[in-house]
């Protein structure tokens, strides 16, 4: 019997699962242009009201994986490791994580998106360093893999090409928020891409696709199965982001703060969950070393400097400086608690993310906070730094701001970074 789009819609709007044959078709068919845009947009709404098992989640990664190529990469003959985040503001641990990492003896092939939405990707923050290339043929990818330990850059069109189009409709018809189909999307990159293991770091809180815990435990726990089921070892940890990581969210701001943490400086909680990640990483890897001696020792920053040098960047250059820089202050006395989806609408209003992906995105843009979370502040006082080239942004970036409380009238203290993790 010949399968069509419009039963295999049907079989999921009424709650049944998809077999196997019926996956594989209709992945393979929409990437070939034979089901139509409409039908796989429809299959998507009726996948995130109705859920797939781990068994058809498992099977509809394979067929994403199957719509490309896989990348081989190069016996560097050291473990390779890679880490995903699903998102976060402020998120720029991949920027120290990396080096670090590979300084400790991992290969890092990390094949990233860009930012879409209020929470800012890898690759605009990287390309806020002049000259630095995130575009690399599969052969650079290789060559520095074997030549530097690390390489950040962007995902090729080959792998995983059937994720590519679906996520870009999921994106425009409201169902990205599907547990199955945000695992498959992520592990069906990871596994085109090669990893050896891989450690995921899941958000959780009103900055993050998860806000809440169960919520992000179900996501996890799929890719973890999704990962051993393709033979990769994966694990997760589920860590906060209710408030936003460090001090700054932006691309050039966000460089610099890592840059800080690099040097072995820099905010207390983006150190703290670097490590965290690093030592799965390396617990992965099967070595030994110690993270914290290698950050301390400069090592990983030395390592920084030849992974962003060997992609055209100049690790020495200025970063861009924003055209304007607003205040805001302190609308009352008490503890400071910035709220991250605010701050990163924020970040994203200035110029620092895009809402379509074909739009750019100001590498200066962004938000500064002035303050640890839980500080004592006072009214009047300064809270936040609103950076931007296009003031008339600053307007929207407010109104994200002042539809949350900033300061608390009771005592507020950072929630704990890492709220658990799933398995090997
Ligand atoms: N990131 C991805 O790569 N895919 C999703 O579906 C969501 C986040």
């Amino acid at each position: 019997m010949t399968t069509t789009a419009v039963d295999v819609i049907a079989a999921k709007r009424d709650g049944h699962r998809l077999t196997d044959d019926q996956i594989d078709w209709v992945v393979a068919a929409h990437s070939r242009g034979e089901v139509a845009d409409e039908q796989m947009a429809a299959l998507a709404m009726a996948i995130l009201l109705n859920g797939m098992d781990a068994a058809e989640t498992a099977r509809w990664t394979l067929a994403m994986v199957e719509s490309g190529e896989r990348l081989v990469l190069p016996d560097v003959g050291r473990p390779v490791v890679d880490k995903h985040s699903t998102g976060g503001v402020g998120d720029k641990i991949t920027l120290v994580l990396t080096p670090l990492v590979a300084a400790c003896g991992i290969a890092v092939p990390q094949l990233s998106g860009r930012g879409l939405g209020h929470t800012g990707g890898t690759l605009d923050k990287l390309e806020a360093i002049p000259g630095w290339r995130a575009e690399l043929s599969t052969a650079e990818i290789a060559a520095q893999l074997a030549g530097v330990g690390a390489v950040v850059c962007a995902t090729t069109p080959t792998l995983a090409p059937a994720d590519r189009r679906l996520y870009a409709l999921r994106d425009v018809t409201g169902t990205v928020p599907s547990i199955p189909l945000i695992a498959s999307s992520i592990m069906s990159k990871k596994i085109a891409e090669g990893t050896g293991a891989l450690v995921l770091d899941v958000k959780v809180g009103s900055g993050a696709f998860m806000p809440t815990v169960d919520a992000a435990r179900e996501l996890a726990t799929r890719m973890v199965e999704i990962g051993a089921m393709h033979g990769i070892p994966t694990r997760a940890l589920l860590t906060d982001m209710s408030v936003p990581l460090g001090r700054t969210a932006g691309n050039a701001l966000e460089v610099a703060e890592a840059v800080e943490v690099l040097r072995g400086g820099g905010p207390p909680d983006v150190r703290a969950l670097t490590l965290a990640l690093a030592r799965e990483m390396l617990d992965l890897a099967g070595i030994a070393a110690d993270p914290e001696a290698v950050l301390a020792s400069g090592q990983a920053h030395a390592l920084w400097e030849r992974m962003v040098a060997a992609q055209g960047g100049d690790p020495r250059a200025s970063l861009p400086v924003a055209r304007h820089v607003t205040t805001v202050a302190a609308p009352g006395s008490g503890a400071f608690c910035p709220d991250a989806s605010a701050v990163g609408t924020a970040a994203w209003r200035l110029g620092a993310g895009r809402a379509r992906k074909e739009d750019s995105v100001q590498a200066a843009a962004g938000v500064r906070w002035l303050h640890e979370v839980g500080a004592e502040v006072r009214a009047g006082e300064p809270l936040l730094e609103l950076h931007t080239d296009t003031p008339e942004a600053v307007a929207g970036a407010r109104l994200a701001l002042d539809a949350v409380p900033l300061v608390s009238a009771e005592p507020v203290s950072r929630p704990d970074l890492v709220l658990g993790s799933i398995g090997p």
